[in-house]
């Protein structure tokens, strides 16, 4: 079955039409989330400071959705620090904002070690701002960007919801500082829905390669890294560490396709609305690993582009192994990921080929 057709099989409609408010919506899961919540006929209103995107993406988001009411997708620029750009938010619609999709945030690790004191600003004081306007206005269903980041190096393999929460860098303190104030706040009122997701490796693009992942400066993450090196834009790949105690040396993570988390935020939505309130905290992660090697050689195939690298030293703070265990988003919320190794691999390289700059043009 073509890409194409598999995914309008996929388009998933939600039981509710809601007026939403997506926080850091223009950016790589934000943008691709608002998509599928589009398509799932929900209305939106954007707050987005384009820190780390470009108001572009969201132009793009319209023109693929086909949207004919503009008034579907309102966008708003400013902080999630700010009471004033919150208020105006809250206030744009005739309809009051149901439920608030969290991605708002900084999450480059390095970055985060350096500058601790503007990372707990951003990414914890911009969550309490955002949950006092949230309180303010009545709206108690969140939905929140958490990050597999704060498992640490675990202990045992897959790593579940009830493994250890330990993490070893800063933007993973700020996650999982943001993950117990939720919880204090469930406890305080039990009015309130929550649900912390919890991603591993968010790849890929949409299919048609119009949007994707831009990130600012020199890309860190891996299959940024081998889009560039496949351009040219990168002379090639520093594998870091060949000498781990996995099966080829390199090592091993959970790749979830982009669209399938975007999905899973859906579902999540849902299901928020549709039960009695609580707080819900899961994985979102395919529950296979695939390691570097095995990433690049499959790239390689799936693209027909040649990968140059070179295997260095382990980075700083890298771990051996990451596999989600997704089973409790399975039951809970029937989802499944859908895009295999090869449809990351094929649908990065479409939009990295046709935006070698990002939404830079
Ligand atoms: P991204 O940088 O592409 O998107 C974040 C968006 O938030 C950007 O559009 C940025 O401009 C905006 N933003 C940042 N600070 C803001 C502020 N103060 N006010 C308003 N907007 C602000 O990152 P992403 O990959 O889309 O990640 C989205 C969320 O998911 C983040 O919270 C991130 O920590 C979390 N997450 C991401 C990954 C990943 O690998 N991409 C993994 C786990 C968790
Ligand atoms: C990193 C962050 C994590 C964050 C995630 C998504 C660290 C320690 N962890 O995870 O907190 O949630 O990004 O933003 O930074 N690799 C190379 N060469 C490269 C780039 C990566 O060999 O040039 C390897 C890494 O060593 C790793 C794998 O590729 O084994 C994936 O790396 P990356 O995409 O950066 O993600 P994580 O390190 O898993």
């Amino acid at each position: 079955m073509m890409v194409e057709e598999r995914l309008s099989l996929r388009v998933h409609s939600c039981r509710f039409m809601s007026q939403l408010l997506v926080t850091g919506g223009a950016g790589f899961v934000g943008s691709h989330t608002c998509l599928a919540l589009l398509q799932a006929n929900h209305r939106l209103v954007v707050l987005d400071n384009y820190v780390n995107s470009s108001a572009d993406s969201l132009e793009r988001v319209c023109d693929l959705v086909g949207l004919k009411d503009r008034d579907a997708l309102k966008v708003v620029q400013g902080d999630v620090r700010s009471p004033d750009d919150l208020n105006r938010v809250f206030q744009l619609s005739d309809k009051p904002i149901e439920a608030v999709l969290h991605f708002a945030g900084l999450k480059a690790v390095g970055e985060s070690i350096s500058s601790p004191l503007h990372y707990w600003d951003i990414n914890v004081t911009g969550t309490r701002c955002l949950l006092q306007a949230m309180q303010s206005y009545g709206c108690k269903t969140i939905v929140f960007s958490s990050s597999a980041t704060l498992y640490g190096s675990p202990k045992t393999l897959p790593i579940t919801e009830n493994s250890l929460v330990d993490p070893t860098n800063t933007y993973g303190n700020t996650k999982a500082a943001v993950e117990r104030l939720l919880r204090d706040l469930v406890a305080s009122e039990d009015s309130w829905r929550v649900a912390c997701l919890r991603y591993f490796n968010p790849v890929g693009a949409h299919p048609s390669g119009t949007i994707g992942e831009s990130p600012q400066g020199i890309p860190n993450n891996l299959f940024p890294v081998i889009t560039k090196v496949a351009l040219g834009q990168i002379d090639k790949l520093k594998i870091f560490g060949g000498d781990w105690p996995t099966e080829d040396g390199t090592a091993v993570r959970d790749y979830i396709h982009v669209m399938d988390l975007a999905e899973g935020h859906c579902f999540a939505l849902e299901l928020l609305q549709r039960e009695d309130p609580q707080l819900l905290v899961m994985n979102l992660g395919t529950g296979t690993g695939y390691s570097v090697l095995e990433v690049v050689k499959a790239f390689e195939k799936a693209c027909g582009v040649n990968v140059p690298y070179e295997i260095i030293n382990r980075r700083p703070g890298d771990v051996a192994c990451t596999i989600a265990d997704p089973t409790l988003a399975q039951k809970k919320l029937g989802w499944r990921t859908k895009f295999s190794l090869d449809a990351m691999c094929l649908h990065s390289w479409s939009w990295q080929k046709d935006n070698p700059n990002g939404y830079i043009n």
